[in-house]
């Protein structure tokens, strides 16, 4: 049985993986209306990944004898300024998702609920990586500056990104 504490906070990851799904769901369709295929095609898989990230945690609560919640979210944006306002954004975000998985483990050790600690490692090590993606999108726009050809390589870049994840 997971103790309340646990079930608590595990329900609040949930919800930030919701709102991140729909955060980089907005961020998706809002590169698509300005033609940036590949941006789009990009946040489009980073939505469907949190939303994976939020159903592997309500499952999880539910088979350790918890209730999962879904949440009402709120809504994201409707525009981005840029495209670098976009990824430093989502930069942001994973920031501070990776502050909220810290959480959790923290109580995960406070209610020596190990169990749980060694499920949410999972989540610790794909916020190293999420961050780190994050990151080198940044440094690569930085270099782009406002060139537009530079934009136009970034975005056949994460198109071909894409293609590659997914024949992989
Ligand atoms: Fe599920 Fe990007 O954190």
């Amino acid at each position: 049985m997971l103790a309340k504490k646990i079930e608590k906070a595990l329900n609040e990851q949930i919800r930030i993986e919701a709102e991140s799904s729909q955060f980089y769901l907005a961020m998706a369709s809002w590169a698509e209306t300005e033609g940036l295929n590949g941006v789009s095609q990009f946040l489009y898989q980073h939505s469907d990944e949190e939303r994976m990230h939020m159903m592997k945690l309500i499952r999880f609560v539910n088979e350790r004898g918890g209730k999962a919640i879904i949440p009402a979210l709120t809504q994201p944006p409707k525009t981005f300024d840029s495209i670098k306002k976009v990824f430093e954004n989502l930069l942001n975000h994973e920031t501070m998702v990776t502050a909220e998985i810290n959480k959790v483990v923290d109580v995960c050790l406070s209610e020596k609920d190990y169990t749980t600690h060694n499920f949410m490692q999972w989540y610790v090590s794909e916020q190293i990586e999420e961050e780190a993606l994050a990151r080198t999108i940044q440094d690569k726009l930085n270099l782009i500056g406002n060139d537009k050809g530079g934009l136009y390589l970034f975005d056949r870049d994460l198109e071909n990104l894409q293609t590659e994840e997914e024949g992989a």
